[in-house]
């Protein structure tokens, strides 16, 4: 898994590419191109990378997968089978949630402006609420009841500064997200004394794609020292722990994030040092990962169409898709893993390669998903894999351009089956309405 690849990715005799024992040429047939392939068995894998080393070291845990990261009610099935719960942060993430096997009290629900509508959904459901802001906490105490209390957790800017891109930052004093510590006091003392709101305990979550352990650290000594504050300010015994996600994967070769488990290991270790010296009990460890279950289970596959060369220096390679469905390279700069379908024969590395250009099919001259991939002799026609991309590619999908979204499949040990279809220019037109009057 520490190669970016799925861990089912193999290549057989002819150097072809299999994922979850399905020849990627035949999936491409079966479903089409562009296409999201997720590998079942690398989901489970990360998922068991959590529970496995909680279970030794911190067994009163719950693992939250972050929904943002990629969201349909299949995946969601089986992250259930799991024993995974659902970190969601819209209505739309909810309602997707509610329909699949997920369970109203493993689903938490995020978000720092969440509509009337949105936090009613969550009340009727009994699912539990990560507060924002006091305009929050006053519709929850508006639109809960008595006989029914809504759960409910604070959310807290820890202050925390993580070594990563600014828009995925979250922890720091100035983000948008949770409330300032100064707050935090008198905020859990009006959720512990109303009998419309359940207090269950205090969430803070530093970013994303974090390799060093560190900031996590730091972030167990303070929010430790946080359950110490409300127990001898407000005497409270917080019942529930919520340390984020943001575990980094691995997407190029420069990448080299510490395994899931280690981090686990080290986390929890800290944890449980931290709250003995203090005298305190065990809560509830929540966790929300979100790109570390499914980032490295994605991979998306294009067809090469044009490849134009422009100068001596550059050649684009097109693909039949780009920033629509992977927007990640454009906002973030970020870079992925890019191999061909058709494999080097027998492992043999040619000296054919040749760096090129890989760009989308969008009106947009940023539609650049990569400026330097090595290929060897591609063609129009062939397939372009890249990997790294099951996380926040389909979940931050557009229509742009009118593109229709690409399928997404699940494969496991031979056998291929739809989380969304592929979409329809039937699809597309599909809310729109023509002129009444001109
Ligand atoms: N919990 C909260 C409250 C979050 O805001 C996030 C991510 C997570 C958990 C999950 O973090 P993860 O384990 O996936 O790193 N679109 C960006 C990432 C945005 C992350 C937002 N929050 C990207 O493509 O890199």
């Amino acid at each position: 898994m520490q190669s970016g690849r799925p861990i089912s990715f193999s290549r057989g005799d002819n150097g072809d590419a299999y994922i979850g024992g399905c020849l990627v040429n035949d999936l491409v047939k079966d479903y089409g191109s562009p296409l999201y392939i997720l590998d079942q068995q690398t989901i489970i894998d990360n998922c068991r990378s959590y529970t496995v080393s909680l279970s030794q070291y911190y067994p009163h845990f719950r693992v939250m997968y972050a929904g943002k990261a990629n969201l349909t009610m299949g995946l969601l099935d089986l992250l259930a089978s799991e024993g995974i719960g659902v970190d969601v942060s819209s209505g739309g993430e909810l309602y997707t949630a509610l329909q699949s096997n997920m369970k109203s009290e493993d689903i938490i629900f995020h978000g720092n402006n969440k509509s009337i509508e949105e936090l009613q959904l969550a009340i009727d459901h009994q699912v539990t609420i990560m507060l924002d802001n006091d305009q929050e906490l006053d519709h929850i105490m508006q639109y809960s009841s008595k006989t029914q209390p809504t759960k409910v957790m604070v959310r807290l800017k820890p202050g925390i500064e993580a070594n990563t891109h600014d828009y995925i930052k979250t922890g720091h004093s100035e983000s948008k997200f949770g409330f300032n510590l100064s707050d935090m006091v008198s905020v859990v003392k009006t959720c512990h004394e109303s009998d419309r709101i359940q207090f269950l305990g205090i969430h803070a979550h530093i970013g994303s794609q974090l390799f060093d352990p560190a900031p996590y650290m730091a972030l167990v000594d303070c929010m430790v020292g946080h359950l110490v504050t409300l127990k001898q300010e407000l005497g409270i015994d917080v019942h529930q722990l919520n340390l984020g996600g943001g575990v980094g994967i691995k997407y190029t070769e420069a990448d080299h994030p510490l395994p899931i488990s280690d981090f686990m290991t080290t986390l929890s270790q800290r944890l449980v040092q931290r709250l003995d010296e203090k005298g305190l009990s065990h809560p509830l460890l929540m966790l929300e990962p979100g790109r570390s279950i499914v980032g490295n289970a994605g991979v998306t596959v294009y067809t090469i169409g044009a490849i134009k060369s422009v100068s001596k220096e550059k050649t684009y390679v097109f693909v039949d898709g780009g920033m629509a469905d992977n927007p990640r390279p454009l906002i973030y700069h970020s870079e992925h893993l890019f191999e061909l379908v058709r494999g080097p024969v027998n492992g043999d590395h040619s000296d054919n390669g040749q760096f090129y250009a890989i760009a989308g099919k969008f009106c947009e001259s940023g539609d650049v998903l990569a400026q330097n991939v090595l290929l060897d002799s591609p063609e129009s026609g062939d397939l372009l894999m890249v990997y790294g991309t099951g996380a926040y590619n389909y979940s931050m999908a557009s229509n742009y351009n009118r593109a229709r979204r690409l399928a997404m499949i699940l494969v496991n040990q031979g056998q291929s089956q739809i989380l969304v279809q592929r979409e329809s220019f039937e699809d597309l037109v599909r809310l729109d309405r023509r002129l009444e009057r001109l």
